[in-house]
């Protein structure tokens, strides 16, 4: 999720939303993905992996009570009850398959991802089963950390409990707004009381962290209002809060309506937004927060760790399950079938449900990492000479002194840090670290 992409690399690029900005989660970009990769990743599936490799799970839950009309994830708000329990059994037979191929085998999780969509949808039935299923394949005595996304309106005190029994440490919990005009014009279906009536009960089934998601730029937002929620994120206590600057990829309902000339709203410019961030990130160093990355602020007394997000800026292997799921295996990057209606056929065929897949070079790899880990603000050069033997401060020489001279970076010896300007665009920042051959190109 997030800032803008492949568009506006520089401070004085347009600051005006255009529809097409993108969050980067991955490198090469996804368009270079293809499906004439797919045998490479059968035939990778095929072979052991380098034992020390890490590997975590990400289970996609495509479903949702409401369509947000800035949301960009593959979600379907039509499916009951039976149509959600194919979907799962289906995931239990793609497990059954995954942990059966010798680059998975005999290697236990350390992180487990739950998202979506809205995982904290489905009943606590669906997701006793589902947890039953991984579990019996991918044994959870090495995990140290289990992420599981909820939309407020969604949970009951049952519901947490049995999300809480079947071994969930990290609840993230979609706010994005306290204001619930704000709310409902954006499209989301859940209420500021609801927010309200759900987090006593999160903190009395003790969780390990609670993490909220914060969105700067949703339509209607104003500085006063901002600053309120900046206020009531402060008093509701999470261990971690972590704020979005609105993003409008080409599928949100917002960019339909902007395409077609139909929309009549206004989204805020990136300066302002990146001025609510900034204000977000200095109050929230004044409550007790640390910056985590460019977009999560934690609690300063609290050890928090995000393993998900730091196993996977280093390169760990990530299992995906479930339609439109991404992963990466043994060097491959890929992607299941995005429709769940394609992901349960190719299930019930006997096949695997691939869509697209990349076989990166260790260039690719090298620049993935180097990318991803920047935006936690910072990056060490010793660690990319230990595992990849250059000095990265000589590899993206060209970008760094145009990052420093532009004052959103500094070198200070073996450290590469982003100052706050360039933290605030962080993503915008990335594409001059792509090989020549990925600059200017689609995203997704
Ligand atoms: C999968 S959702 C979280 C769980 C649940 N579906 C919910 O929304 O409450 C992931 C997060 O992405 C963020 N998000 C979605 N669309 C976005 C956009 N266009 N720009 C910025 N952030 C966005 C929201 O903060 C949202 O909480
Ligand atoms: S609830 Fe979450 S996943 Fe569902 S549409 Fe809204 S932002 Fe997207």
């Amino acid at each position: 999720m997030e800032t803008s992409g492949n568009a506006a690399p520089r401070p004085s690029a347009p600051a005006k939303t255009e529809v097409g900005s993108v969050f980067i989660s991955n490198y090469p970009p996804f368009s270079f993905w293809g499906e004439e990769a797919v045998p490479d990743l059968l035939n990778r599936f095929q072979q052991p992996v380098q034992a020390d490799v890490p590997m975590g799970l990400y289970l996609h839950v495509p479903f949702c009570r409401k369509r947000c009309k800035f949301c960009y994830f593959k979600v379907y708000t039509d499916k009951n009850s039976r149509q959600i329990q194919a979907y799962l059994d289906a995931v239990t037979r793609e497990i059954e398959r995954v942990s059966a191929y010798p680059a998975v085998a005999g290697r236990k999780p350390r992180f487990i991802y739950v998202g979506g969509g809205t995982p904290s949808y489905i009943s606590a039935r669906h997701l006793r089963g589902v947890f039953r299923a991984l579990e019996a394949r991918f044994p959870f005595d090495e995990v140290q950390e289990v992420t599981f996304e909820c939309e407020p309106g969604t949970l009951t005190q049952a519901k947490l409990a049995a999300i809480r029994e079947v071994g969930v440490t990290r609840l993230s919990l979609g706010v994005e707004n306290f204001d619930d005009q704000i709310l409902s014009d954006n499209g989301r279906a859940h209420i500021s009381t609801e927010i309200y009536r759900v987090l006593p009960w999160i903190r009395e089934m003790g969780f390990d962290q609670v993490n909220i998601d914060l969105i700067a730029g949703m339509v209607g937002e104003t500085w006063d209002n901002w600053k309120a929620n900046i206020e009531k994120a402060i008093e509701v206590d999470p261990d971690s809060i972590t704020i979005y600057q609105m993003e409008l990829p080409y599928n949100t309902k917002y960019s339909q309506g902007l395409l077609k000339g139909e929309s009549g709203e206004v989204f805020a410019d990136w300066a302002t937004k990146r001025a609510w961030h900034d204000y977000a990130i200095s109050r929230l160093i004044e409550a007790g927060y640390d910056v985590s990355s460019g977009y999560t602020m934690v609690k300063r007394d609290k050890a928090c760790r995000f393993v998900y997000r730091d196993a996977l800026w280093h390169g760990a292997d990530l299992i995906p399950l479930g339609c439109s799921s991404f992963g990466h295996l043994g060097g491959v990057h890929y992607q299941n079938h995005p429709s769940i209606e394609r992901y349960v056929a190719a299930i019930e065929a006997g096949e695997a449900p691939l869509r697209r897949a990349f076989k990166t070079s260790e260039t690719d790899r090298l620049r993935r990492e180097a990318l991803l880990q920047l935006k936690m603000g910072r990056l060490q050069v010793h660690p990319f000479r230990e595992k990849y033997g250059v000095d990265i401060r000589e590899v993206f020489a060209d970008h760094l002194d145009d990052l420093v001279a532009t004052d959103m970076a500094h070198v200070e010896g073996e450290e590469i840090r982003l100052t706050r300007q360039g933290l605030l665009r962080v993503d915008s920042l990335l594409p001059g670290f792509y090989e020549e051959k990925y600059r200017g190109s689609r995203y997704t």
